[in-house]
């Protein structure tokens, strides 16, 4: 409190000795070539302002070209459905971007997944938003802790790639706030992240960083968001006006002045096309997260930084296998038994990858001082004891090392995949090592959902291990070896063919790639397992599906209440988990409802809650999972905002959105 009393009063007296051309070369001061960092006003001593590229860590061309700890990508992230170690990543972020001097981590990407094709999917949580803002809320107040602001990107509806920067995403009001800014909102009201990031595209035909209804009326107006927004880079090209951004509520264009030049901006105040109380809020949220991050004060004051600790690198691993997915594992061929194998096959062409490069992947690229392929994982851990030969049909157990490369239209930034599908020679040398051994091992390190139709059915045992960070190749080996139980669960569908996904589902250009510079989100609030659902299509492997090494039994669903008076409240859903297997693990419980009389077309499920709990073989454990009542909200387009209505919900427990065990009625007695 005091600190916050002491930042309003800065922020005051230093606006008050602003002239107004500081005040337009707050907004404007870019060096023309400084891609990440503002230039410092040297009468009142206003200091340079430093931003670095996330989501994985503090990326390499944006960090003076620095090696730092690369983490997990997103989607791993998500897929641990473990809200402290998202916060534990966050402190670690943070930490790493403090004592690279910057003020700013440019993340978490919050965008949901519309499409698996989209080239970011790695970068983002989830094609559900209540998955994502559970899981960034924690990450965001991790990297704030140590006073860095994190950035909400890219808001909003920037769910492709494809033409990113001219395309505008045609989507109704009840979709746009249901799916696509719910997990804005929440976060924004529960984590005070300090700035967000527009998005290239157009919503609804004006572009983000001109989108007065997004920025002004809905981010600051109704969710009081007190943070400052900022273009994402050079999205600003396309925009004609400056008083467009200013009336929106842009504080910031980045990198470099193009609507924002100080003659600009002079002459568009001077025909009074804004005015002073709108340029001085834009002024006044920028200089304040300055404070907030304390650009302005001593270093010494500030809490440490730290970079490539080994308590980072042991979190990225940490993090790397608990987000891996075990997807199939029959008659458990998996974990290996090292003492029961001579000889291993290691093949495909991701065994030796590393995948920290220079900008693969494009603008999150974290480059580590080191990093493990698998290869090196396995080795390590084989310990000489078993043999690794080449030839899958001379070994106990193969390996194919098969996924996507990380670069241009392979979960890359600046283009979308093209195919759901593995290039056809992975496919080929699945086949051919299922043919030469019956114990195949897949080993997807990808970012995205991928088809395996064609291939599945012959191969014994899949793992999606993602992109999992420096330390990949040693979480990986500990997984398959069993020193880790894998307990990662999808947060994305992944469909048998792409035609079944609701963006592709016509094969009509105009809800995938667009037409004439549109795309139409026809499928509306059906994103995701929502659709799925709806459509009664049977995914490949559902939301929320991963298998363990160890046997869970879930029952026993009650709740504390049966009655919700009001959106204010909350629900307590328990359950109780048993480990019926001999290994430890870990189950993450899954609530979802169902609204069971509607006046609009709900989804026939939507995840409410989720807890992750440890259990050992033999024990059972009571999980209480908390819900808030205003979760169980829709978007009302009438009335331009959320409504419950009154009556009967259904509430299921399970282990994956097409695994539940249990359900129970709520009733909520009149509405709100
Ligand atoms: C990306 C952003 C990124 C920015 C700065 C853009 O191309 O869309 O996510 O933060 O570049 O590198």
């Amino acid at each position: 409190m005091e600190d916050q009393l002491d930042v309003d009063a800065r922020v005051t007296e230093l606006m008050s000795s602003l002239t107004l051309r500081e005040k337009f070369m707050l907004l404007t001061s870019h060096g023309r070539r400084r891609m990440y960092s503002t230039k410092s006003i040297k009468r009142l001593d206003i200091p340079s302002f430093k931003v670095t590229d996330g989501p994985l860590g503090a990326a390499y061309h944006s960090s003076g070209f620095k090696k730092n700890t690369r983490f997990p990508a997103t989607v791993s992230i998500a897929s641990t459905w473990n809200r402290e170690l998202s916060r534990e990543i966050g402190v670690a972020m943070g930490k790493e971007v403090r004592a690279l001097g910057r003020h700013i981590l440019l993340g978490p990407g919050i965008n949901i997944c519309r499409t698996p094709l989209n080239g970011r999917t790695f970068e983002y949580y989830s094609e559900d938003p209540f998955l994502t803002k559970e899981l960034a809320i924690p990450f965001v107040q991790g990297v704030q802790s140590q006073r860095i602001g994190a950035c909400l990107k890219h808001y909003a509806a920037n769910n492709q790639e494809t033409d990113r920067r001219s395309n505008s995403s045609e989507v109704d009001e009840r979709t746009l706030h249901e799916i696509y800014l719910r997990a804005f909102r929440d976060i924004v009201k529960e984590a005070d992240p300090w700035s967000i990031m527009t998005c290239y595209n157009m919503v609804n035909g004006v572009y983000g960083a001109e989108n007065k209804y997004l920025l002004r009326e809905i981010l600051m107006d109704r969710w009081g968001f007190k943070g400052f927004a900022m273009t994402d880079w050079l999205a600003t090209r396309s925009i004609k006006t400056t008083e467009g951004c200013i009336n929106a509520g842009l504080s910031l264009e980045m990198p470099w002045p193009m609507r924002y030049k100080l003659n600009s901006l002079e002459a568009a105040h001077s025909e009074r096309k804004f005015t002073d109380e709108t340029l001085d809020d834009l002024v006044q949220r920028y200089v304040r997260v300055m404070f907030l991050t304390g650009a302005f004060d001593d270093p010494s004051t500030l809490p440490n930084g730290e970079r490539n600790t080994p308590e980072h690198q042991a979190l990225s691993r940490r993090a790397g296998e608990e987000g891996m997915v075990l997807l199939k594992n029959d008659g458990s061929l998996l974990p290996l038994d090292i003492d029961s194998i001579d000889r291993i096959a290691l093949l495909g062409p991701n065994l030796q990858k590393k995948f920290g490069r220079i900008l693969s992947g494009g603008s999150s690229a974290v480059v580590p001082p080191y990093e493990i392929t698998p290869l090196q994982g396995m080795k390590e851990r084989l310990r000489n004891k078993i043999k690794i030969v080449s030839d899958a049909s001379e070994a106990d157990v193969a390996i194919v090392f098969a996924g996507l490369n990380h670069g241009k239209g392979q979960d890359s930034e600046s283009g979308d995949r093209r195919t759901l599908d593995l290039p056809e020679k992975q496919i080929q040398l699945i086949r051919d090592t299922t043919s030469a051994n019956p114990n195949t091992i897949i080993v997807l390190i990808a970012g995205s959902p991928i088809a395996m139709e064609n291939w599945i059915d012959d191969v014994p045992a899949v793992l999606m291990a993602w992109y999992s960070g420096m330390e990949g190749g040693r979480a990986i080996a500990n997984v398959l070896f069993g020193d880790v139980n894998p307990s990662g669960r999808l947060p994305l569908t992944f469909p048998r063919k792409l035609s079944d996904s609701p963006a592709h589902s016509t094969g009509d250009p105009r809800t995938f790639p667009g037409v004439d510079k549109r795309v139409y989100y026809d499928e509306g609030i059906f994103i995701g397992y929502r659709w799925f659902d709806e459509k009664e299509i049977e995914p490949l492997f559902p939301f929320g599906f991963g298998l363990s090494y160890t046997e869970f039994e879930q029952r026993n669903l009650r709740l504390d209440k049966q009655r919700v008076i009001d959106s204010n409240d909350f629900v307590v859903a328990s359950v109780d988990v048993e480990n019926t297997g001999n290994r430890v693990g870990s189950q993450v419980v899954q609530i979802y409802f169902e609204d069971i009389e509607c006046s609009v077309p709900r989804p026939p499920k939507e995840l409410v809650g989720f807890e992750k709990i440890g259990v050992e073989p033999g024990e059972v454990k009571t999980v209480d999972v908390r819900m808030k009542a205003q979760d169980f909200a829709f978007y009302d387009e009438k009335e331009h905002g959320w409504k419950i209505e009154g009556g009967e919900f259904r509430i299921l427990s399970g282990r994956s959105s097409r695994d539940i065990h249990h359900e129970v009625e709520l009733q909520f007695t009149g509405s709100s």
